[in-house]
């Protein structure tokens, strides 16, 4: 692992102008001694992003990927379009996506695929419903959704990152404690050294109302590598103050 990665994802948030601003702003903000950081941004604005970070460090990505490769799928993006823009890394298996897309387990670990396959490195989404976890459900969900990833892309898998996201803790101000956070990641954690050898390069992600006051305290436990930030990546002051609890 080198050093820990903070991922923004904007969702359908933005505009040319505050994209214009929010980019200029974070990328003045990075240092040489910063983790790595980057932004997901919707795809329409990624020939935008691309040639505002495209001499600094800010790194770049896409919230999304098709299954496919390419022909008659009216709205999707391929992975080798992606590629294209100089993108680095993207989202699959948001639980948005499964939610109001109805992305099922084969269709995210297909679409994880389609990016290795294109160069880029998806960001695996796992994680649990309110409802799941008071049924005591958080870990096969999980590991299920996990599974469906490492099975399908073999011995690749130590070029994903995977993102652990409980769903009741997105966008409500609800984070998981870093207890909490830190055992289901060290459950993914166990299941990828079962796939892979090399399962210490694979950073784990943490997303779910990260934000700057509590991002140390989440980042500091053991097998938290880095954040998924959503709301707070909208605001360079506090994707800064993130990525700069994540420094070393
Ligand atoms: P919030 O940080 O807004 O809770 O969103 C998390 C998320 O879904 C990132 O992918």
């Amino acid at each position: 692992m080198h050093g820990k990665l903070i991922v923004g994802n904007w969702k359908m948030n933005g505009s040319l102008s505050a994209n214009q601003e929010l980019v200029r702003q974070i990328a003045e903000g990075l240092s040489d001694a910063s983790c790595r950081a980057a932004v997901c941004v919707p795809s329409v604005y990624l020939s935008q992003v691309q040639q505002l970070a495209a001499s600094g460090h800010l790194l770049w990505g896409a919230q999304d990927v098709s299954a496919h490769e390419q022909g008659a799928f009216t709205g999707e993006v391929s992975a080798a379009m992606l590629r294209e823009f100089g993108v680095r890394f993207a989202i699959v298996g948001h639980s948005e996506r499964r939610q109001y897309h109805g992305e099922t387990d084969a269709l995210v670990a297909t679409k994880a695929q389609r990016a290795l396959a294109a160069g880029i490195t998806p960001i695996v989404c796992v994680g649990e419903t309110l409802q799941e976890r008071e049924a005591g459900h958080t870990e096969s969900v999980v590991k299920r959704q996990l599974a469906a990833v490492i099975q399908t892309n073999g011995h690749c898998i130590s070029e994903i990152v995977v993102a652990y996201e409980p769903v009741w803790a997105i966008g409500t101000g609800k984070t998981a404690s870093p207890e909490q956070a830190q055992q289901v990641h060290a459950l993914l954690r166990a299941q990828l050294k079962a796939a892979t050898e090399q399962s210490q390069r694979i950073p784990l992600l943490y997303g779910g109302s990260m934000n700057a006051a509590n991002a140390a305290s989440l980042l500091a436990q053991n097998d938290i590598d880095g954040g998924l930030i959503g709301g707070a990546s909208l605001k360079a002051a506090d994707f800064l103050s993130i990525i700069a609890a994540a420094s070393p």
